[in-house]
């Protein structure tokens, strides 16, 4: 089976997903018999489209962005940037890779439109259009009939939406709480391990490059409480926004603070929480300081980990995954492989 699929953005993540791609397309035709090919990339100012499957070589010699793309003679057309490359598109599935802005969910929310439009399946590592616009783009995906993976976007390599869906699927899921970001965890490590203030770990983390140049989306809450959300509707099918979650940082927290947690045998740990209330779904995201026996308090560095509670099958805890671009776009590919399994179109195991 051929599954054409359409790359949104050429910056870090989505050529390590070519690379990632290339590297592993061949055994997937031979272990499943689905023949993968690239046949769109996007840019902001323009894009390429070759309906035999573009050369991933070719591009993966290109420099990032719009103006790397632009290099590639003959192929490259200004009428094909953004949400217009994607609808002219002959590809089945949008892999969508452009920053995420968790306010306006641009430009990915045009993105998801112009892919749900068509009945395009969407596997997304942007957060933003879900944070923002859960209800209409399920609205739309539904009436499309196209389905929509997430993992790429909810801790990557870290298994959420997997074991959240599949793994639980029709018992009562009733909470589930997660260290969902590799740069707060480092940071509070740093410190707990050697003794550097938050500010020191954090610049440290930057100088790294564990953490982005940015680094204020991760240690605000704003990523952890992303991942939260999108997981929460997902998994509780809510609708929640950013405007119904409160969200506390790492920055408040001081060594004295981490010292007084070790001295109660506690551990301070940024953790975005999901719980099924009388009064609805509640989602926070917070500073907590956890016993060290609690299975997320032994988590350090950049590890990230998630702990489910379903009332019949119990808690559940999960860990692990590696912590990098390329681990990120190795979990956006097993994405697509899911994706396809789910519409029964895989040989039986
Ligand atoms: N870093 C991680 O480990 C990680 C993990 C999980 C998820 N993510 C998410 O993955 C996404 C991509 O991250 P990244 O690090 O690859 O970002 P990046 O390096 O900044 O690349 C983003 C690319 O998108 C392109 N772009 C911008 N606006 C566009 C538009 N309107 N249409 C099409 N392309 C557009 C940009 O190029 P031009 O504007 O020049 O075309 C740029 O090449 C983000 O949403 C991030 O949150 C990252």
């Amino acid at each position: 089976m051929r599954l054409n699929l359409c790359l949104s953005g050429f910056g870090n993540i989505a050529r390590h997903f070519i690379r990632y791609f290339s590297a592993r397309r061949e055994a997937v035709l031979a272990r499943y018999g689905l023949d993968l090919r690239l046949v769109t990339v996007v840019g902001s100012q323009g894009g390429l489209h070759d309906s035999a499957g573009l050369d991933t070589a070719r591009l993966l010699a290109l420099p990032p962005g719009s103006s790397g793309l632009r290099q590639m003679s003959g192929l490259w057309s200004p009428a094909l940037a953004s949400a217009a490359g994607i609808a002219a598109s002959s590809a089945d599935v949008l892999v969508e890779a452009t920053p995420t802005d968790i306010w306006t969910g641009e430009p990915g929310l045009a993105h998801f439109r112009a892919a749900l439009e068509k009945g395009m399946d969407i596997v997304t590592f942007t957060k933003g259009p879900l944070v923002k616009s859960f209800g209409e783009i399920k609205v739309l995906a539904r009436a499309r009939g196209a389905r929509i993976k997430v993992g790429g976007a909810t801790a990557a390599a870290l298994p959420t939406m997997d074991i959240g869906s599949y793994s639980l699927a029709g018992d009562e899921l009733q909470a589930f709480e997660g260290v969902l970001n590799g740069t707060s965890n480092y940071v509070l490590s740093r410190m707990a391990a050697d003794g550097l203030t938050c500010e020191e770990a954090i610049a440290e983390a930057v100088a790294r490059g564990v953490a982005e140049p940015d680094p204020r989306l991760d240690v605000a809450g704003w990523d952890t409480a992303s991942k939260t959300i999108i997981l929460a509707n997902c998994l509780f099918d809510a609708e929640i926004n950013l405007a119904g979650v409160p969200v506390q940082g790492i920055q408040e927290i001081t060594l004295a603070d981490i010292r007084a947690a070790e001295a109660r045998g506690e551990a301070i740990k940024l953790i975005g929480k999901a719980q099924k209330t009388a009064s609805g779904v509640q989602v926070a995201v917070r500073a907590r300081s956890i016993p060290f026996a609690h299975p997320l308090a032994a988590l350090s560095g950049t590890a990230k980990g998630i702990r489910f509670i379903s009332a019949t099958l119990g808690e559940i805890v999960v860990s692990g995954g590696k912590s990098d671009p390329l681990g990120t776009a190795a979990a956006g590919f097993k994405d697509i492989i899911n994706l396809v399994r789910d519409k029964g179109l895989l040989p039986p195991v």
